[in-house]
Parts: structure tokens; sequence; C-alpha cells
């Protein structure tokens, strides 16, 4: 009996203990069962325990790594309002020395089946999967879905979030969200997983992707209704046009039947995280692309299939069938088309005439998100974390500078930008004897699990500097390439993002069940427990904050789980004041500079949260929730802004044994409702004030 039958048995939904706090539907829908299968990264890297005599200067380096402020972020349009300073100056009475941006009561971890916030503020559904986007789109019916109203609907599985700005149209918003995956028994009524109709796998086609939609934001309340058919409206889905563009477009690796020119690419899959560029397009993350390519397993060429192997693609039919309806998703029929997968894409929300790029510079890996930041020169830099475990961090610097301004050519200057760089990844390197990396968390004798590390450069334009690689196979085998130059085996990086107030740089690590395990890479400094079941969040300092450097600080803020665990660690904050945590997935930066973490797969037991965290001062490491998510469900996409935080509620009621005919969750729209709806969540507070102020 395989795990999806044996999931189907049960009569009743149940809760998990799944490899982490994830149910094996999750795991099955999201990411292809990634956690069931060996891990992809077989390298014989070093880790870091043997890399101990390196002559980088370590924690001096991280201390000296404050960054002078960069002007034109990508929270730059953050902005905080002016706080009066009498409500200051009874706020601080009240509040102590809790950081602006954190004054609120931390919510409790519950199992409920609802989004809960904090006293003194207010949520609401701002959309959901199924409301239509576009104009002549029938309403959302459960029972008599078709792919050309899918197609003109918010998607499945909302994940990464922007709220953008609109000029020129006054209290409305553009909101930009990845659709990360379809999971059909949630999603179908009498769904056939050995058989699904074509509509079904069209309508999960056009449940993938991106949507951009217009919000108008209510003055009084807070409240964003969507503008349906408004111009900027858009879906973009597995099957809409991409133009490959960037030092491997062209390559015969990238080159199909219906595309011999190897130019442009059908769709994008598994968008999960993503970033805002500092001149207002978004780039969104391919991440577990793998899962929906079949046949690899039967692939007898050995060069193919270790490359493909390498990416997670294995076995035989693929679990939505695809396949069946598409010969592109059958990889001994497109043997190239897996590599059209796996990039970061950018779309300009601003220009629905623009067709979206993948952007090869940027590499080839289970994408999970992009951290874009710019600094004073001009220079770009962006930060992206490759979710496997045992995978690795990465930056590209842009060779050419950001242009600023908002003329027709300035924007399409700035829109080549991400084509031509230099793609480093990260060897980490602890300052603390290995001996003293005891794998339990406890921290080495210097007080800190820390160090310094190197970018090593993999290639920059035609010009690889990987020995035995081509600077084309250098981008399309990107995950290969860090094997052969040493990089550091990280606990899952997800979410790598810039402090726009500091330049320092987050990266969460998620977990990793296999650290340490027999013939696995050990604990190290900077993933210190082995079968890390909780994550951590690593901070990163580039020498002298400059974002083309080659060399870094680096220290764990947080070591997560219960705090009552020795094993974690909360910066020195006194732990039975901070909230649990566990699982960080995505993160983000309030106008205030303090960071919010969202979850995925808590595994104290507890459902999904959204998390602040104060980086600086005496309350460093102050860790505080803010909401929880319903049962069965991930927090994603937090944006944290002046008066809004939008999070994305993904897979509600998403736990063993559910199926549509057996919801486990009524979010959100209560008993008379249908089916969980994936939906993203506006939470301001009361009277539309200043969040944790
Ligand atoms: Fe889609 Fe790495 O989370
Ligand atoms: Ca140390
Ligand atoms: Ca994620």
């Amino acid at each position: 009996m395989n795990r999806r039958d044996a999931a189907k048995q049960r009569k009743l939904p149940l809760l998990s203990d799944h490899i982490g706090g994830r149910s094996q539907l999750t795991c099955l829908y999201r990411c292809g069962d990634a956690c069931s299968h060996p891990v992809p990264n077989t390298s014989d890297n070093p880790y870091m325990g043997d890399l101990i005599a390196s002559a980088v200067s370590r924690r001096s380096l991280f201390k000296a790594g404050v960054v002078a402020t960069a002007g034109a972020g990508a929270a730059g349009a953050l902005g905080g309002a002016a706080y009066a300073s009498e409500d200051q100056a009874q706020a601080s009475a009240f509040w102590g020395s809790t950081p602006r941006g954190l004054r609120f009561d931390a919510v409790e971890p519950n199992k409920e089946d609802a989004v809960t916030i904090p006293d003194g503020y207010e949520q609401q559904v701002v959309i959901r999967w199924g409301d239509p986007i576009l104009d002549g789109v029938n309403e959302f019916d459960p029972t008599a879905q078709t792919p050309e109203d899918a197609v003109g609907q918010f998607g499945y599985n909302c994940d990464f979030l922007a709220l953008l700005d609109l000029p020129g149209q006054r209290r409305h918003k553009v909101l930009v969200a990845n659709h990360e995956y379809t999971s059909e028994e949630m999603m179908h009524y009498g769904y056939d997983s050995a058989a699904p109709t074509r509509d079904q796998v069209e309508i999960g086609w056009a449940s993938h992707g991106l949507s951009v939609v217009v919000l108008k934001e209510d003055g009084n309340s807070g409240d964003l209704t969507p503008v349906v058919g408004h111009d900027l409206n858009r879906r973009i889905t597995a099957t809409s046009e991409f133009v490959l563009s960037g030092p491997a477009a062209g390559s015969d690796l990238l080159k199909t039947t219906a595309d011999a020119e190897g130019a442009l690419a059908l769709g994008t899959l598994n968008n999960c995280a993503g970033g805002v560029t500092p001149w207002g397009t978004i780039l969104s993350g391919e991440e577990n692309f793998n899962q929906y390519f079949a046949n690899a397993g039967l692939v007898t060429d050995a060069t193919a299939k270790a490359r493909l192997a390498r990416y997670g693609l294995t076995g035989e039919a693929s679990e939505r069938k695809w396949e069946q309806y598409d010969p592109r998703f059958d990889v001994l029929q497109e043997p190239n088309e897996p590599n059209r997968f796996g990039w970061i894409v950018e779309l300009d929300p601003y220009d629905p005439d623009w067709t979206p790029r993948k952007r090869t510079a940027l590499g080839r890996f289970k994408h999970e998100g992009a951290g874009p930041r710019v600094d004073r020169y001009g220079r770009v830099v962006v930060y992206m974390g490759d979710d496997e475990r045992f995978d690795y961090m990465y930056k590209f610097v842009s060779k050419n500078k950001m242009k600023t301004g908002t003329s027709r050519s300035v924007r399409e200057h700035n829109r080549t930008l991400l084509d031509e760089g230099t793609l480093y990844v990260a060897k980490f390197t602890g300052d603390s004897p290995a001996a003293e990396i005891d794998g339990t968390g406890a921290l080495p004798a210097d007080g800190a699990f820390d160090g310094g590390g190197e970018w090593i450069k993999l290639a920059s334009g035609d010009e690889s500097f990987v020995d035995g690689m081509t600077a084309e196979e250098v981008y399309v085998f990107t995950r290969l390439a860090g094997d052969k130059v040493g990089a550091t085996k990280m606990d899952r990086p997800e979410d790598v993002e810039v402090n726009p107030k500091s330049g320092k740089v987050y990266a969460a690590l998620t977990n990793n069940s296999q650290r340490g395990a027999t013939g696995k890479a050990a604990a190290d400094e900077a993933n210190p427990r082995s079968a890390n079941k909780h994550g951590h969040v690593l901070e990163l300092a580039e020498k002298n904050g400059d974002v083309t450097a080659t060399t870094f600080g680096w220290i764990l803020l947080l070591v997560c789980g219960d705090p009552e665990d020795p094993g974690t660690y909360f910066s020195g904050y006194p732990k039975d004041q901070v909230s649990p945590i566990s699982c960080p997935d995505n993160v983000a930066f309030d106008p205030q500079g303090n960071l919010w973490i969202s979850t995925d797969g808590n595994a104290l037991g507890n459902n999904d949260g959204l998390f602040g965290v104060s980086l600086t001062g005496s309350t460093r490491g102050l860790t505080k929730q803010f909401l929880t998510v319903p049962i069965g469900a991930e927090t994603c996409g937090p944006v944290v802004q002046d008066r809004h935080v939008l999070v994305a509620v993904q897979h509600p009621g998403e736990i063993d044994g559910a199926s549509a005919e057996t919801p486990a969750s009524q979010w959100p729209d209560g008993p008379n409702g249908t089916l969980p709806r994936p939906s993203v969540v506006n939470v301001v507070k009361d009277g539309f004030g200043t969040i944790g102020c």
C-alpha cells in the first residue's frame, strides 16, 4: 500500500506526526514527498567542521559587518507614519523596552480552526481561492468548476504576497500572490488520482502560477477589497508564456520540440516565496518543480539520470498525471523540459504587456524565493535559498547599476539588470572548535553559533569558474556546481531576505531530519542540531556592508523550538518571555526593522503562525507570536506594513485523510461553506492604527 492509499483508508482526517508537523497530504502535493525520498545531494563536500582553519576573520568580521543603510531598498515604500509623541510616551510607559512594532499581546499557541490575532486587532479575508479577478468569470462553485473559470479566478494555495502602491489611484493597491501548488483531492469531489480528467488537469494548470489583483482600501476600516476586472488584474499559470533570458537562454540544454530556440517556456510551477525588486517588479521562486515530470526513473543515459536525480526527478508516473495530457511533462519524450523550470521568474505587475522572464543568470535549483537589495551605488544583489535538505545558499550580483526614475527607458533598463552579473554560492565556517558542536544545540564555549564565510564564484556571463562545467551547465545544473566547489550543506534554506534598515541578511533554515544521520553531514556551527526538527534563523553581514563582498560574518539569531528545550536559543533573551516557534519559513521586515517570521509545519504540535522578532539592543531575540492559522494550514507570504499585516493562509484543512468529501476545516467560509479555501487575510489594528505601536 502506498502512502496515498494509506492516507485514504483512514475514515477521518487525522493530525499527523509526519516529518516535522506537516501532513502526508501536504508533503505529497507540495513537494512531491521530498522528505520520503533520498536526499538528492550525495556529494562529498566537506562539512563545516572540516573547515575550521579558514583564514576568514570570523566574529570580528561579523561585528564589523553592520551596514550603513542604503537608500532605495525594496521595502523603501513601507515608510512608517509619524508617531504622536504623547501616544509614544504612554505606550513606552506600558510596554517598557518592547520595541515599536512588537507592542501587542502575543497570541497563545493553539489548534483552532481559525485565524487568531491579538486583542485590539481585526481581521478580514481579502480574497479566496476561486474568487473571480477577471471580468466574465463565474462565481466559485466547486461542483461546477471549469478551466475557463479557474484561469480568471484567484488560484490555489497562495504563498508569497506583495502589497504595492498603485501610483495615481488613491486608496488602491496591487496585490501579487504566488499559487504554489494544487491539492486535487481537496479541490475536486470524486477525484480519482489514477485517472484525472482533462478538466481536472487543466484546472490544476490554471490554479498554479501567480495572480495580480488590484485592491481598494477602505480608509476607515482598513479593509482591502478586490477590484474585479481592473486593467492590471491578470493570471499567470502553468501554461503562460515566459521568455528565457540571460546567459543560458538559447542553450541546447533548454531546447524542446516546441521551442527549438530555447527561448520561450510555457508556464511557471510551484512558485513559493519571492521578493519585490527596488524597481518595482516581482521575483518568484520555482521550487519543487521536479514532481510534475514523469518517467525520470526510466532514463538510461547515466549523465542525464544523474542530473535529474540531483534535482529530485526520479520515479515513473507523476502524482498529478499531467503527462497523460501533455507530453512535455514526460521526460522520455521531452528530456529538456524540466530544465525550463527551477528558475527565478520576474514579473512586472504594472506592465501586463511585458512577457515575464525566467532569469537564468540566477541559477537553477529549488528556488524558495529571492531577496533583492540595491546599495547606495545602484548595484543590485539577490540572495536566494535552495530549499532541500543539505542544499545551498546563493547570491547574484548585477554587473550594471540600477537607474532611478519612472520613465519607460529607466524601467526597461532596470528590467535587464538580472540578466548580467555574477552568481555565487555560500561556504560557512564556524569559529568554535568542532568538538564543541555536539548536535544538541548546546552553545559552544564562546557563547554563540557564529563565524565567517565566503561567497564562491560560480559563473559570470559566459565565464564559468567551476572546473569541468561550462557556464551554461553552471546555470542549468547549479546544484552540481555548488557540489564541486564545496558549498556548505544547509538545513533547508528557505527565505533569504535583506533587512532594509540594517542591510543584514536573514535566512530561515526550516529543519533537516537527516542532519547527523548515518552517512549524512554532521551538525556544524551553522547547522548545529542533529535531526533538526525545529529549524533556526541565521543572520549574515557582508564584509563592510558591501553587497559585492566575497566574505561575510554570520551568527545564529534563533535556534527554534520549545523555549523550555535547552537546545533552543533566542539570542540570550529570557526564554520564559518568548513564544515557542518551530520551522521558520518566510521572513519579512516591518517599517521599524523588526524581523517577522512565518512558519511551515510547526513540529511542536500546534498550528502554524506569524511571529515578530526584535533584532537590536537589549530585546534582541524577543519573539512574539502575532497570529495563528487554521488547522492544517501553513502561514505564508507575510507583508508587514505600517497599518496592514497580510498573510497567505495556505492549505487550510490539509491533514491526513482529508478530502473534498471529508474536509478537515471549515475555514474561511464557516459551516455553510463548501470546501476549505486558501485565502489572503488582512489584519489591522482597531481604528486602522499603526501595527505593533
Ligand atoms: Fe515552498 Fe520551501 O517552501
Ligand atoms: Ca562560536
Ligand atoms: Ca515556503
